[in-house]
């Protein structure tokens, strides 16, 4: 019946555009679901009917969590606990919630009588909050109830960044109970970051790669794993900035710069690794040949050009061009060709 007149045919079409768009959404909905703020809130206070007893009332009665105490108080969070140090005191129940009801009728010497018939008593832990089967966005809540933009400068563009925005937590990186060092270093950075990302790892192990795997190079050196301004999380605010931290020789700015070409590396460069060589994104001459037509052979050279002189002149035009990234010497003519 679409067919029948112009009209009813025009406002089946608005239809099924608003039908597939709606269907896109709800599609879009149920993957990611976003609950207001109040509903992630809700999740990260505990039971209410528990009351906060102290590290020490929860700890005093168990030896089992003996590690995750020393690691604790030798952590930069641990130090806090020390009241000198006029901090804010962060404790077990900071994360895991009012602990009354977890250690409710549990005493030292119940702990010993039981232990004396060989059973291990645990605390009642479902009454503390459940952190592993938290969404992504209440786990990282609870450490932004202290780690707000302001304390954790690093932290400001969280809420926008691509792993926020991906449920990814803070848990996924940061392993609280892992050992004393709750920094992740940057060496360590390799392996976490690439459990997630194997297309990157892939790229890293071609012939010309970042000397990543050899601890030269890390993720961290171009990205802000928090998020930030710059597209694809880059520590910088652009790609030029973020690789001449390491080359400023390609700083510029030159007499004879590559047009606005090199203001963005990426054009010529595959930041990770590439199968040419330098990281380039194609082989020359090709990836001249994308943006120049094959050059003028004869103007210079007064038509003078061999068959072996014009197979050179194809091959590398950096053998050439050398100065590729800007020079600023003028060439010849008196332009810039970037020859030296
Ligand atoms: C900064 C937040 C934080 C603090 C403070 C904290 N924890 Fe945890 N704890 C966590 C997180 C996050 C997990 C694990 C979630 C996961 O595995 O995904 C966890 C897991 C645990 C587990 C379960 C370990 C396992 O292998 O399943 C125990 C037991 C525990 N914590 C005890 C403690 C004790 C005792 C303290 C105080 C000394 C403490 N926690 C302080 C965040 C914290
Ligand atoms: C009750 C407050 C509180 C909570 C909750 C909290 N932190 Fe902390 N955290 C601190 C304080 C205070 C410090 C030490 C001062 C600092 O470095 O900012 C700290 C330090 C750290 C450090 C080490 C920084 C360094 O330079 O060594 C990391 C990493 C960290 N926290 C991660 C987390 C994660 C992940 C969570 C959530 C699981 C979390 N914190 C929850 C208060 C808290
Ligand atoms: C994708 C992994 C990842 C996620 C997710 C993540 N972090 Fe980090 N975090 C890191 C890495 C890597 C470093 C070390 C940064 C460096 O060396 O430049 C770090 C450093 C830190 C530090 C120490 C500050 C410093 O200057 O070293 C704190 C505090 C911290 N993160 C807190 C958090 C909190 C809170 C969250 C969640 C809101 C979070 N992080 C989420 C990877 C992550
Ligand atoms: C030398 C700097 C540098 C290092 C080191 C680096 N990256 Fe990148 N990365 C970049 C740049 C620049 C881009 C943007 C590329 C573009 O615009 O085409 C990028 C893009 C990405 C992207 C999105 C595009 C894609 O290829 O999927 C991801 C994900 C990524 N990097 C992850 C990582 C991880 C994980 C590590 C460490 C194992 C890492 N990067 C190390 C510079 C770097
Ligand atoms: C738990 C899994 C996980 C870990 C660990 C992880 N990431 Fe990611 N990362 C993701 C997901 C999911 C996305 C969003 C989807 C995508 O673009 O691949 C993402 C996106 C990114 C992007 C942006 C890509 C773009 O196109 O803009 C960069 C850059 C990145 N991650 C770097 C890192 C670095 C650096 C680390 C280590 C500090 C890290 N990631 C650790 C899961 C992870
Ligand atoms: C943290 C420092 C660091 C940053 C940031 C960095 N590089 Fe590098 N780069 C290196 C190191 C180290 C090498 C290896 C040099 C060597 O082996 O002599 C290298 C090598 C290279 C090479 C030559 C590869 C080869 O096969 O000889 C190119 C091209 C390159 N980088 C481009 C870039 C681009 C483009 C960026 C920005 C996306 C960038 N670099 C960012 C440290 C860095
Ligand atoms: C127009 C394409 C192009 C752009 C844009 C470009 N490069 Fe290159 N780059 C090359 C070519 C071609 C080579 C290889 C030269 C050779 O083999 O002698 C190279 C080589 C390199 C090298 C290794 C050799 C050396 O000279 O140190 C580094 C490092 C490098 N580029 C960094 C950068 C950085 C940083 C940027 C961005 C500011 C950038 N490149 C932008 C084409 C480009
Ligand atoms: C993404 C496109 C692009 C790529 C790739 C590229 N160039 Fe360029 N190149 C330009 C632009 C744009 C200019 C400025 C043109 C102008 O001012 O007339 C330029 C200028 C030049 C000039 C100076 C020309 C003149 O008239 O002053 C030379 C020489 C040159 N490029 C050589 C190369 C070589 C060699 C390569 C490969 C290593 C290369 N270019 C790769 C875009 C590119
Ligand atoms: C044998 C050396 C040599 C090689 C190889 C070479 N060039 Fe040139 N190129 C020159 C010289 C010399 C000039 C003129 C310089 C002057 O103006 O003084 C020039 C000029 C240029 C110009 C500007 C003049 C014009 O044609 O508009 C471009 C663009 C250029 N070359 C691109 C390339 C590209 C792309 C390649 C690789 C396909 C390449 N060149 C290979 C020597 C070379």
């Amino acid at each position: 019946m679409c067919t029948r007149d112009r009209h009813l045919y025009q406002a089946c079409l608005i239809l099924m555009v608003i039908l597939a768009w709606i269907s896109g959404c709800t599609a879009l909905k149920k993957s990611n679901p976003i609950l207001p703020i109040r509903e992630y809130e809700k999740l990260i206070v505990g039971d209410l009917n528990a009351d906060y007893v102290g590290t020490q009332n929860c700890l005093a009665a168990c030896h089992t969590h003996d590690k995750l105490k020393l690691f604790f108080d030798a952590s930069t969070m641990g130090a806090q606990l020390r009241k000198e140090s006029g901090m804010p005191l962060v404790d077990c129940e900071s994360c895991h919630g009012p602990g009354s009801l977890a250690i409710q009728g549990l005493t030292p010497e119940q702990v010993a009588e039981n232990l004396k018939q060989g059973i291990r008593t645990t605390c009642n832990f479902k009454s503390l909050i459940n952190l592993k089967t938290l969404p992504a966005t209440a786990q990282s809540l609870i450490c932004l109830k202290c780690h707000t933009a302001n304390a954790t400068f690093n932290l400001h563009n969280w809420n926008a960044g691509i792993h926020a925005i991906n449920e990814i937590s803070c848990f996924n990186c940061h392993d609280i109970h892992a050992g004393p060092d709750l920094k992740v270093t940057p060496r360590d950075t390799g392996m976490l970051c690439l459990r997630c990302h194997q297309d990157v790892q892939a790229q890293f192990s071609l012939p010309s790669h970042h000397p990543l795997k050899e601890g030269r190079v890390y993720c961290v050196d171009c990205h802000n794993p928090h998020g930030g301004f710059a597209e694809h999380s880059l520590l910088r605010d652009t790609v030029k900035e973020t690789c001449v931290q390491c080359h400023p020789d390609k700083r510029g700015p030159f007499l004879y710069g590559h047009a606005d070409v090199a203001e963005n590396c990426v054009t010529c460069h595959s930041p990770h690794g590439s199968v040419n060589s330098k990281l380039l994104n194609a082989r020359e001459p090709f990836l001249c040949l994308q943006c120049h037509g094959g050059h003028r052979l004869n103007q210079e050279d007064g038509g003078s050009i061999t068959a072996e002189r014009a197979r050179a002149l194809y091959t590398r035009c950096t053998d050439c061009h050398s100065r590729i990234h800007g020079s600023d010497v003028p060439s010849a003519s008196g332009a810039g060709r970037f020859i030296q």
